[in-house]
């Protein structure tokens, strides 16, 4: 697997410091409130087992699933859920847990969808982001770090499925999906 990674772009102890402070600034923000973390599938569960371990208020988690690539690296435009929630969300305080928004289209489409159940607040967080690639506007209020625009595996983030258990985030070759 190592052999297709042409550089380590976040390893797990800079990865790990980062989400800790997100946990923290998360748990200070949330007192009182009802929060649930939303985490879209699959390629958040890393990042969203780590981020809520470092939560030190009540919250509970629940899952979506969409997909909007296939099996390409491209964005296809075009969301469609997969798996909806478990849960209402009406009255509670959500925020959606994802690995790495690119065009944002993903996740402008999720907020849209689930705002309509009328939560008490929905805010984001999201590891990864890549400005570069952005075509609609999206707020993040707990980021962990924007990457330079470079197909990324690892910590849960795939190319065809693969490549999700490796522990850090590296920087696909691109002989692998051209
Ligand atoms: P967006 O709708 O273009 O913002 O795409 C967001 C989704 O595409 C993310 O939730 C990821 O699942 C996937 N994605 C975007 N960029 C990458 C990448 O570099 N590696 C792996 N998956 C990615
Ligand atoms: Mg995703």
């Amino acid at each position: 697997m190592r052999e297709d990674i042409k550089e380590i772009l976040l390893d797990e102890s800079t990865m790990r410091e980062k989400i800790k402070e997100m946990g923290k600034k998360i748990s200070e923000d949330y007192i009182g409130k009802d929060l649930v973390l939303v985490g879209v599938l699959k390629g958040s569960v890393m990042f969203m087992a780590d981020l809520m371990k470092e939560i030190n208020i009540h919250c509970s988690m629940d899952f979506m699933a969409v997909s909007s690539y296939g099996n390409s690296t491209q964005t296809s435009g075009v969301v469609r859920i997969l798996k909806d929630l478990d849960y209402p969300i009406e009255g509670k305080d959500i925020l959606i847990v994802e690995d790495i928004i690119d065009s944002g289209v993903t996740l402008k489409y999720l907020i849209e969808y689930l705002n309509g159940r009328k939560p008490n607040s929905l805010e984001v967080a999201c590891l990864l982001n890549k400005p570069e690639r952005r075509k609609v506007d999206i707020e993040v209020k707990y980021l962990g770090f924007n990457v330079p625009d470079y197909f990324l595996v690892g910590y849960g983030l795939d190319y065809a499925e693969k490549y999700r258990n490796l522990p850090y985030i590296g920087i696909l070759k691109e002989d692998v999906y051209k």
